[in-house]
């Protein structure tokens, strides 16, 4: 979704922002904009098609000083007109907004009443006119832009660029920002990837703070007391210097072979690292493991293993619909938020909520200073490096492993969990250099033709068939159902006609007779039947094909879920759709 950029410093703007707004492009946009400062006037160019440096862009002045952003729509159709940032009339002030003004509507009425000029139909042009119409009654623009904000309802982040003193002020609330401290420059921005190759060290802005930037010097003022905060600097593991496809055509393909290192990384967790959580998890009445998207399909699995492994009476929640389990919840629960982008607006929310009942929060997040971060008592992160293809593959799995290795420390095995994920990593490596790939192919190119297919799961596999269909819904754009094997009797057996194609994940576990049997089913009324799981299973009269992956027992749920992510990936290809960036989809969903 919407990603703003700043930057103040000694390099040339228009290249650090540009190069900044293209790493923010995987967080999904349809249209993008920059303003640059020169010598008192403010420069701006708004686009609709791809971030690059064209020649319009080449063709703005040298400048040191200038914001940018990525619009995902939500007000107003994509076009230059609604691209960010919006000037002001006087052109003395320009501004970007992510969130949503949820008083919108009435704002603008109030403006209309007074005969004040709209010409786009954002909500953010409205901040601008707002602001205006403060500045006139003669407050300076600092001080219409907090008094503006305060009136804005719903989860906002802005940035603005002042024309008359070279400042970029910035206020948060909700939407994530974060200062990026480099030596004689600033950057401002949604993420900290967007400015990973130039500095570590960051300051991760909080609610109702405002940021005022100049050269060389910020300053953080907490909008609730006016008083100037003492900022606490956090440095960065690692600096993303190269975020590329290396030998791949397609950040998916890279990420979906990178597995074989992120199941590592995902179990650098010590017992000593764990036992706090585990105590907690332990002593609480009850888990609840919340996310949303492909990290509430993670949540369902980890809610497996802790219930199959751990014995916990844990379950997962999707964040979306926490509100109608509230009534039920107590201060003794302990939440589990997953999420890869740390800014989901959904799980923000529950965890806002469910902090108000008491209960403790841990984290599971991909990226780093992030808001969910910030909520939780227990904060762990699935170090799978930077996913930016829109489809979560490796950092699904990443939760998967965590929550697997989690439950394991619960039962006093992490040792033993950690040895079964390794030897996983290591057969997964396997895996990806066998011809399997090429057989995956194979399969996704009697796919193409098909306009609704099924996928049969049970226990550990069910998250996974949900998870499956995701993806392959995600990138092909084909209506892909996963559902409870149990079902199939119920009233999904009514849609299996000749040749239609129907899934089974099989795990060497006490459910695969079920699925074996409902696989027989639905072959018996003429589907064509590809199983995917232990090479137990791979009988020619269930399947008309059948890939064999990694791993034994409960751990081998986990890389079920891979050749669907192939699967997706080969049959994307051959559609000839946009499979880093699917259409609509945004990877970091940060409003409601
Ligand atoms: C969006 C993305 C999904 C992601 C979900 C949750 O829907 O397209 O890939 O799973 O948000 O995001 P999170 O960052 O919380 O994992």
């Amino acid at each position: 979704m919407c990603g703003i950029f700043g930057y103040i410093g000694k390099r040339d703007a228009k290249r650090i922002i540009v190069e900044g707004l293209k790493r923010l492009e995987y967080r999904g946009y349809d249209s993008w904009g920059i303003a640059l400062l020169e010598k008192g006037k403010i420069h701006q160019y708004r686009d609709i098609s791809e971030i690059s440096t064209n020649k319009r862009i080449l063709d703005l002045p040298c400048s040191n000083i200038g914001i940018g952003h990525t619009r995902w729509a939500t007000h107003g159709g994509v076009s230059k007109k609604n691209a960010h940032p919006h000037i002001s009339l006087t052109k003395d002030f320009t501004l970007v907004q992510n969130g949503i003004v949820e008083n919108f509507e009435d704002l603008k009425k109030d403006l209309i009443a007074k005969h004040v000029t709209i010409k786009s139909e954002t909500d953010t042009e409205i901040i601008v006119r707002l602001i205006e119409e403060a500045r006139n009654k003669e407050k300076n623009l600092k001080e219409s832009i907090i008094s503006v904000f305060e009136r804005l309802k719903g989860r906002n982040t802005i940035a603005v660029l002042d024309s008359k003193n070279g400042k970029i002020y910035a206020i948060r609330n909700g939407s994530p920002l974060i200062l990026g401290i480099g030596k004689e420059e600033i950057f401002l921005a949604s993420d900290t990837l967007s400015f990973s190759p130039y500095c570590k060290n960051i300051v991760v802005v909080d609610n109702l703070e405002m940021v005022e930037i100049e050269h060389n010097s910020f300053k953080v003022t907490d909008l609730t007391n006016s008083k100037v905060k003492n900022v606490t600097v956090t440095k960065l593991k690692y600096l993303y210097e190269d975020i590329d496809k290396g030998e791949y055509k397609h950040y998916m393909l890279k990420e979906i072979v990178e597995q074989s290192n992120t199941f590592i990384n995902a179990i650098a967790y010590s017992e000593k690292d764990l036992q706090s959580l585990s105590k907690s998890i332990k002593q609480s009445s009850r888990v609840y493991i919340i996310g949303a998207g492909t990290a509430g399909f993670a949540a369902g699995q980890i809610a497996y293993f802790l219930r199959n492994i751990g014995g916990i009476d844990a379950q997962d929640l999707r964040s979306y619909e926490f509100a109608s389990y509230l009534p039920i919840v107590k201060p003794t629960d302990l939440i589990v938020a997953l999420s890869q982008s740390g800014e989901t607006a959904d799980t923000i929310e529950a965890l806002e909520e469910l902090k108000k009942k008491g209960c403790k929060i841990a984290s599971l997040v991909n990226m780093l200073g992030t808001t969910i971060s910030r909520l939780s008592d227990y904060q762990f992160f699935s170090n799978a490096g930077p996913e930016i293809c829109v489809a979560s593959t490796k950092v699904f799995t990443s939760q998967c492993v965590w929550g697997y290795i989690l439950a394991k420390n619960i039962v006093g095995d992490l040792k033993g969990g950690k040895r079964e994920i390794l030897t996983l990593a290591k057969e997964l490596k396997t895996f990806f250099s066998s011809k399997n790939l090429s057989s995956i192919d194979e399969i996704s190119k009697k796919l193409v033709k098909q306009e609704h297919m099924f996928i049969l799961g049970k226990g550990q596999n069910f998250n996974i068939a949900l998870e499956g269909s995701l993806k392959i819904k995600e990138i092909s754009y084909k209506h892909v159902e996963g559902f409870a094997a149990g079902e199939l009797k119920h009233g999904v057996i009514a849609l299996i006609e000749k040749g239609t194609v129907v899934f089974g994940i099989l795990s060497n576990d006490r459910d695969s007779k079920d699925i074996l049997s409902a696989m027989e089913q639905v072959k018996a009324r003429g589907a064509f039947t590809i199983g995917i799981g232990d090479k137990k299973f791979k009988k020619k009269d269930v399947f008309d094909r059948y890939i064999v992956t990694p791993g034994r027992d409960i751990a081998s749920s986990i890389t079920n879920v891979i050749p669907f992510q192939l699967i997706s990936y080969y049959l994307s290809v051959r559609l000839g759709n946009n499979i880093d960036k699917p259409r609509n989809l945004a990877k970091s969903v940060t409003v409601k």
